[in-house]
């Protein structure tokens, strides 16, 4: 097994060359999208937590939604850790619609003032979510969708990182459904 540890101590961009070595790891021997975004979600999760930063503001919902294989302008809820959440979410709706509709990153610093952002769990104050994108067809295969218990935890340094974990998820996995 991986040894996952993460120094509490670390400064954000230090943490994410750490999580960036691990997340290769995850897909090194396995290709499947399931079994490799449930030890993502659960890695993000775990990982952030134990940061100082995070445990002053923690994370409470880190996962996937995938994109709808029949009905392709909707997502499926898809591996992840916090509380049950909406299983369905179309473009253009909330803070994960419009990571998949325009396929960029959103940083939120304050969910409420979102347009039209989804509740799933109502201790959620900032939210970022990130697309993963084919990098061979350009199409929208999911996003990864993270939340926090805090105002303004998220930045441009977790928008890099985390761009880059979503990057090594889309080339590590098999996307066959
Ligand atoms: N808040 C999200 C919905 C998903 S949950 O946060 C897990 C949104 O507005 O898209």
């Amino acid at each position: 097994m991986y040894d996952f540890i993460f120094n509490p101590n670390s400064t954000k961009e230090e943490f994410y060359e750490e999580l960036l070595v691990q997340i290769q790891a995850i897909v090194k021997d396995q290709r499947n999208w399931v079994t490799n975004l449930s030890n993502a979600s659960a890695l993000i999760f775990h990982g952030l937590n134990t940061l100082k930063f995070f445990q002053e503001k923690p994370v409470n919902w880190s996962g996937f939604y995938v994109r709808d294989e029949q009905d392709t302008k909707t997502l499926l809820l898809g591996p992840f850790q916090g509380k049950v959440a909406c299983t369905q979410i179309k473009f253009g709706r909330g803070v994960c619609g419009a990571a998949a509709a325009s396929k960029e990153t959103q940083v939120v610093r304050n969910v409420h003032e979102f347009p039209g952002h989804i509740v799933c769990d109502s201790n959620s104050l900032s939210e970022i979510v990130v697309p993963l994108v084919h990098d061979v067809t350009g199409e929208l295969l999911g996003v990864l969708d993270i939340d926090d218990t805090c105002l303004d935890a998220f930045d441009q340094r977790d928008k890099t990182g985390l761009e880059a974990v979503v990057k090594i998820l889309v080339a590590g996995c098999e996307w066959n459904r």
